[in-house]
């Protein structure tokens, strides 16, 4: 190997390091906004097969963790700069608290049918502005 390959291979180490590094920091981060959504969409997914089937335990499994999730959405962006942050703090906010306290309340069919549409007015109003 001459001089240069040598120190090319070393830089090509580097590099990898550097890319391995990358991957595995850009999940970290990544428990993004995008990943908490995928999250509430696959909830949503369980939501409406309690609503075809009703069990109280699963409706409030799913009302729990409408409300984690929106607390994790919250939590990043307990500091915000922006109107656009301060928003989604709000919503998200609201969300998590529409979710918590309908997750106490949802012994029916009926009520766990008013709860998820009220969770569902939150998606869809954040979205309209946002998505
Ligand atoms: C306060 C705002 C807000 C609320 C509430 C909200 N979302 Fe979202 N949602 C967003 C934003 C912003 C995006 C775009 C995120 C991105 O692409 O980085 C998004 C994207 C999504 C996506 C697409 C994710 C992807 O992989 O591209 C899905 C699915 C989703 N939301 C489902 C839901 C569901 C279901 C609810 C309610 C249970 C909900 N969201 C509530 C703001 C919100």
């Amino acid at each position: 190997m001459t001089k240069s390959q040598k120190s090319f291979s070393k830089l090509n180490r580097y590099i990898c390091a550097g890319l391995v590094l990358a991957v595995l920091a850009v999940p970290a981060v990544a428990a993004s906004l995008k990943s908490i959504m995928g999250s509430m969409g696959d909830n949503t997914t369980s939501a409406k097969a309690v609503l075809a089937n009703f069990d109280g335990k699963a409706a409030e499994q799913v009302l729990r963790r409408y409300a984690a999730d929106a607390e994790a959405a919250d939590a990043m962006f307990t500091n915000p700069g922006s109107a656009k942050e301060k928003d989604l703090h709000a919503r998200f906010s609201k969300m998590a608290m529409i979710a918590n306290t309908a997750s106490q309340q949802a012994q029916d069919k009926a009520s766990f049918r008013k709860a998820f549409a009220a969770v569902a007015t939150e998606c869809k109003s954040c979205h309209a502005t946002y998505k």
